[in-house]
């Protein structure tokens, strides 16, 4: 399964690449928001900066902000001849789909953001997104199951053999990606800090003590 980390953050990226589990970046209009940045070509600025910590097949999710579909077009366009490694993120809505289906065309990629349903991750598959990012942790923080629509989502695709990839969003703690490499969807976009989770265990600690205290006790 592929490790994307959800960050616009560049340091955050490097520890990802230093620790060797970068696959790609995804961000979003909020995350976009919490970095030094104040204007439109600040922002293209940094997606650049991201793109050039990328390496091999790794790739840039970068989000369009526009709801008109004229608008939606121009900005993925525009986005897309900024960095090859960018995919276009463009909203589950009416007129994202109609966007989707044309940067389909045009072979420029996509990934379908903000999947609440399996109806939606369908007709998202249907008009060619290269990804869909379905948001597990708001899904359970509604009081309904994320994991769940991860697995009928994992079941629709399989079932038609569609080319568009999973890629489980919104993770909250480490076992929704654990339960994600279950199912065997393709990647998950996870914050850093809980990537880190994955590593320790308290059993570990206390192994390594005594290892460590007993070679000392007897070792000169
Ligand atoms: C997906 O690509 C989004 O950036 C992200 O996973 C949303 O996560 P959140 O629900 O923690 O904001």
């Amino acid at each position: 399964m592929k490790f994307f980390i959800d960050t616009a953050n560049l340091k955050e990226i490097e520890d990802a690449r230093s620790l060797g589990i970068l696959d790609g970046v995804t961000t979003n209009p909020s995350l976009i928001s919490k970095e030094s940045v104040s204007n439109k070509e600040e922002i293209k600025d940094h997606y650049i900066s991201i793109c050039n910590l990328l390496k091999d097949e790794e790739n840039l999710s970068a989000e369009i902000i526009s709801n008109n579909y004229e608008e939606m077009i121009q900005e993925g366009e525009k986005l897309s001849i900024l960095h090859p490694r960018i995919v276009v993120k463009v909203p589950m809505t009416y007129n994202g789909i109609k966007a989707i289906k044309y940067f389909s065309s045009k072979n420029i990629r996509t990934n379908c953001t903000l999947i609440f349903s399996t109806g939606q991750a369908l007709v998202a598959a249907k008009v060619g997104a290269d990804y869909i990012s379905p948001f597990i942790g708001r899904i359970d923080d509604v009081s309904y199951d994320g994991l769940n629509l991860i697995k009928e989502i994992k079941k629709i695709y399989d079932s038609y053999h569609f080319k568009t990839k999973i890629l489980g969003a919104s993770i909250r703690h480490s076992l929704h990606i654990i339960e994600c490499s279950k199912i065997g969807i393709h990647a998950i976009t996870s914050p850093i800090k809980i990537i880190h989770s994955l590593i320790y265990h308290p059993l570990t600690n206390i192994g390594l003590e005594k290892f460590l205290t007993d070679y000392k006790r007897k070792i000169k």
